[in-house]
C-alpha cells in the first residue's frame, strides 16, 4: 500500500509545473526549494528531440559505451573479487584504490600521496563534496565561461552561486586574471578546467602559477577538474602537467574513471588534494567527514581499481585514437568551406567549429536536427561568449561522424550561397 501510494504521488509530480501538486487528489502547497529550478522545461532542441526528431547521426554523443568502441568483457571481471563480499568501508576509500589512483599521477610527472587522495562515486559527487567542505549558502564559485554547463546545477543544489569568469578566445582561452583578481568577498573557490571542455584549452602554465599566487592571497581554493587530462590532441602549454603537484595554494584535483579509462557507469572519481601542509590536512580530516556521511563509492569498483585502471589503458587509447581521427576527418572536410573555422583543440572529447553569421547557431542546429538529422550543441549551451558556435563530440563512430560532419558543412554551404 505504501508504496502504491507513493507511486501515485509520483506520477502527479511528473505532469507538475509551477509550484502546485496533486497527492491523493488534495491540492497541497509543495514547498521545493531553491535549489531546484521551478522551471523544468526543456530546451528547444531537447523539446525537438522529445518530440519525436531523433538524430540520424548524433554528433553530440559523448558517452564512450554508446560510441562503438571496441571494449572486452573480460575488463569487468575483477569486480567479481570475492573480498568485495565483506563491508569494510574506509571514506577515504580503499587504500588499495587510493594508491592505484595515486600511481597514475607519475603519467605527469608528479608524486602524489595515497593519504592526500579521497573517492568519490564521481566527479560530479566530488565537486558536491568541496562546495560543501568550503562554501556557506550564497557563497559562490568561480567558474570559466565557456565551460561545461553541470556547474551551475551542480553549485545550484549546493546553495551556492557559479559566478563565471572568462577565458580569452583571442588569446587562445586564457583566463582573465584582471576579472579574477575583481572578484568580490563572496567567493571561496575558483574552478579551473584543464583541458577544458569543450574549448580543449589546457591551462597556461603562466595562469597557473598566477591563479595560484592570488588564491593563496585572497585565501581560495583551486579546484583543477582534470578529467580530460589524458587526452592531448593538438597539445599546447600545461598539456601534460597536473595541478597535482601545486604547491602554493589549496587545491583539489579531480578525475575518474568515467573519461581517464572510458568507463563511466562504474561510478568512480577522485579528490587528489595539495597545497600547503596544514592546510591540505585540515581540508583532507573535514573532507573525510563529508564522504563519511555519504559511503557512496561501492566496494567491488574499490577492490577492482587497480586492474581497471591498468586494463582500462586500452580503452583510453582507443579513445585518443577515435579523436584524433575524427578531428582530422573534420579539418579536411571544414577546409572545403572556407568560411568555417575549426578550432584548436589542445585536448579532450570535443571540436568547436565557428560558423559565419548567415545563419544563428540555435536556427542551424534546429534546421540540421528537424531536416539533416544530425545533432549538434549550439555554443550558448556552453556559455561562449557570442553567437556563432557549433560544438560536436570527436567521439562518435568515424563513418558516422564524417556523414555527419558532411551534412552539417552541406547545409552551412547553402546558407552561405542563399542568405
Ligand atoms: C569537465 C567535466 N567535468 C566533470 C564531468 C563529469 O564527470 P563524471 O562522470 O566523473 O561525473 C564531465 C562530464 O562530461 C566534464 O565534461
Amino acid at each position: 500500500m505504501g508504496n502504491t501510494g507513493r507511486v501515485a504521488g509520483r506520477a502527479s509530480l511528473a505532469g507538475w509545473a509551477g509550484g502546485q501538486a496533486c497527492f491523493y487528489n488534495a491540492p497541497v502547497r509543495v514547498p521545493f526549494s531553491r535549489r531546484v529550478p521551478a522551471d523544468l522545461a526543456p530546451n528547444r532542441l531537447a523539446a525537438l528531440r522529445a518530440a519525436g526528431h531523433t538524430p540520424e547521426i548524433d554528433l553530440t554523443a559523448s558517452n564512450p559505451t554508446a560510441c562503438g568502441l571496441d571494449v572486452s568483457p573480460a575488463l569487468l571481471a575483477p569486480l567479481a573479487d570475492p573480498a568485495g563480499l565483506e563491508y569494510r568501508p574506509d571514506p577515504r576509500g580503499l587504500r588499495r584504490a587510493r594508491e592505484a589512483v595515486a600511481a597514475e599521477y607519475a603519467r605527469f610527472g608528479t608524486a602524489v600521496d595515497p593519504d592526500r587522495i579521497l573517492l568519490t562515486a564521481s566527479t560530479s559527487e566530488a565537486y558536491a563534496f568541496l562546495f560543501k567542505l568550503l562554501c556557506d549558502p550564497r557563497d559562490a564559485v568561480l567558474v570559466p565561461a565557456p565551460s561545461y554547463p553541470l556547474f551551475e546545477h551542480l553549485a545550484r543544489l549546493e546553495a551556492v552561486d557559479a559566478p563565471p569568469y572568462h577565458l580569452d578566445r583571442e588569446a587562445g582561452w586564457r583566463l582573465d586574471l584582471d576579472e579574477l583578481a575583481e572578484a568580490d568577498g563572496r567567493v571561496r573557490a575558483v574552478v579551473v578546467v584543464h583541458p577544458n571542455n569543450p574549448t580543449g584549452s589546457f591551462v597556461h602554465p603562466d595562469d597557473a602559477a598566477a591563479l595560484a599566487a592570488l588564491a593563496a592571497r585572497r585565501g581560495w581554493a583551486v579546484i583543477a577538474d582534470e578529467v580530460f587530462l589524458d587526452f592531448p590532441l593538438d597539445g599546447g602549454p600545461g598539456s601534460g602537467r597536473s595541478f597535482a603537484g601545486e604547491a602554493a595554494a589549496l587545491t583539489f584535483v579531480l578525475g575518474g574513471l568515467s573519461k581517464s579509462v572510458a568507463l563511466p557507469q562504474l561510478k568512480l572519481g577522485w579528490i587528489v588534494l595539495g597545497g600547503p601542509t596544514d592546510l591540505v590536512a585540515a581540508a583532507y580530516e573535514r573532507l573525510e567527514l563529508v564522504a563519511d556521511t555519504f559511503l557512496s563509492v561501492a566496494t567491488p569498483v574499490q577492490l577492482a581499481a587497480p586492474a581497471l585502471l591498468r586494463d582500462g589503458a586500452a580503452g583510453r587509447a582507443a579513445v585518443l585514437a577515435r579523436c584524433r581521427v575524427n578531428l582530422a576527418t573534420l579539418r579536411a572536410a571544414a577546409a572545403g568551406v572556407g568560411e568555417v573555422d575549426v578550432l584548436p583543440v589542445g585536448g579532450g572529447w570535443s571540436a568547436v567549429l565557428r560558423i559565419p553569421s548567415v545563419v544563428g547557431e540555435e536556427d542551424l542546429a534546429v534546421e540540421l536536427l528537424v531536416e539533416d538529422r544530425v545533432a549538434v550543441h549550439p555554443g550558448y549551451f556552453f556559455d561562449f561568449p557570442a553567437d556563432g558556435y557549433l560544438v560536436v563530440s570527436l567521439l562518435p563512430e568515424p563513418t558516422a561522424f564524417a556523414a555527419g560532419i558532411g551534412r552539417v558543412l552541406r547545409r552551412l554551404a547553402a546558407h552561405l550561397v542563399t542568405p
